[in-house]
């Protein structure tokens, strides 16, 4: 989803991020997370080593963030910068984390301004870290890496396995890009109760029923929506799978991913995972009939004639044929697409398919549903109350579903149900 415009949005808008930068050749990636955290609304304090000041300048990312990069601790006139930034922060993230700073971390050091703000701030530490792959390897870095991790508010993103630096090989010790530390920067800002610990399910894009070897049926889901709805539930904290028909999109970052085609391998999926889960949204947009029969071999437009007759048959709803594998505590979301009588169809859904919500939308409406950035929503629940959102991008009607989730699951653990 890197391409996506950035925006000022939750939970990054109006919050200090602490973005310390290293001594690694992926300080590079540090001005790109630096920028991109600006956009999203954030206010970053840039803080980098002297070994970072080497790869990159501190002005580049004051070009970026439209603040001051800081560097010295011993800079006169501000003998408490390290006690203000570190309080100051509301996330701290380490971008790249060298082997040598994981190390002055995990001991406590303080010789220097990012390691003095890391033992001051009770906000929580995203360390990022990116190495050679023999360095990540090595017992020493995984102790380190190990005992870091265990600490209370920290949390380690990555390495990935990938290219390392030139004439380097392939392994693991990669930083992740830009885009995946924004999510965990994301996560650190926005995880909380009720959230953490529980399960989401989560189903996105369309379904693909196979015509022959080369052909299918199929909708225009793009699976935006429900992609962008697993990415903050996981962002709030929770454990969430999505179970995806066919889309272009990058997995959401953190989230386990089950890929099917067909409506019956999804419906298997979801059956699969939904005795675990607390919450259940199903965005996805299921093909209701498949071709009567899938040939084996491809049709032949010289052997077919000028007409075929397409036979379809009904495939399982999805939402409604798995209604005995749900945890009867567990709070369950459906979509609906309706071109007439949106809220009363839509309430028909809801009691049909035994809803505590519908997320309704209109297919013709240009700025939202399908293939676009932007959704226009009405959320109906089970008491009858309809909520009309105005035009949001997709990110944001995610955030709008979960908050009403999160109305439904504190009531749930008020009641005890
Ligand atoms: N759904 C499903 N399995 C299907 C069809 C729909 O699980 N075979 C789910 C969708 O994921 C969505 C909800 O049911 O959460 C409503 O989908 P929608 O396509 O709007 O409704 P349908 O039940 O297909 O009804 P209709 O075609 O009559 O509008």
């Amino acid at each position: 989803m890197g391409a996506r415009p950035l925006s000022p949005r939750r939970p990054w808008n109006g919050r200090r991020v602490l973005l310390g930068v290293t001594g690694g050749i992926a300080a590079y990636k540090a001005v790109q997370l630096a920028r991109d955290l600006t956009r999203l609304g954030a206010a970053v304090d840039v803080v980098l080593t002297a070994a970072a000041a080497e790869f990159v300048r501190a002005l580049s990312f004051e070009g970026v963030s439209g603040r001051p990069a800081f560097r010295d601790l011993f800079a006169a006139g501000d003998a408490a910068l390290h006690i203000r930034l570190a309080r100051e922060a509301d996330v701290v993230c380490v971008a790249p984390a060298t082997a040598d700073f994981l190390a002055r971390a995990a001991h406590g050091h303080a010789d220097d301004l990012l390691t003095t703000v890391l033992l001051a701030t009770p906000a929580p530490v995203v360390l990022c870290p990116a190495m050679n792959d023999r360095m990540y390897g090595h017992p020493q870095t995984q102790a380190n890496l190990e005992h870091l991790g265990q600490r209370p508010g920290y949390s380690i993103a990555g390495p990935a396995t990938g290219p390392l630096a030139y004439g380097e090989d392939e392994g693991p010790g990669r930083m992740l890009e830009p885009e995946e530390v924004l999510e965990h920067v994301g996560r650190a800002l926005a995880a909380g109760p009720p959230w953490v610990g529980k399960q989401v399910l989560v189903t996105a894009g369309p379904t693909r029923e196979p015509l022959d070897p080369v052909r299918y049926v199929g909708n225009r889901s793009s699976g935006r929506m429900g992609y962008a709805i697993a990415q903050a539930a996981w962002r709030r904290g929770a454990e969430v799978t999505l179970v995806s028909g066919p889309t272009a999109l990058e997995p959401p970052v953190g989230v386990s991913s089950v890929l099917v085609e067909t409506a019956r391998e999804m419906h298997a999926a979801v059956a699969d995972v939904l005795p675990r889960a607390d919450v259940a949204i199903m965005a996805a947009a299921v093909a209701d009939f498949r071709p009567a029969e899938a040939r084996t071999s491809k049709i032949k437009r010289g052997k077919a004639g000028a007409r075929i007759e397409l036979e379809l048959e009904r495939n399982p709803d999805v939402l409604a044929e798995t209604r005995d594998r749900r945890r009867p505590d567990a709070v369950v979301v459906g979509f609906a697409l309706e071109t007439d009588h949106l809220v009363r169809n839509a309430e028909m859904k809801l009691r049909e398919k035994d809803l505590d919500l519908i997320v309704a939308n209109d297919p013709r409406d240009r700025d939202a549903g399908f293939e676009v950035e932007t959704n226009r929503v009405t959320v109906i629940d089970r008491s009858g109350t309809v909520e009309e959102l105005p035009l949001l991008l997709k990110d944001e009607v995610a955030e709008r579903v979960l908050d009403r989730i999160e109305l439904a699951l504190a009531g749930r653990s008020a009641t005890g149900a």
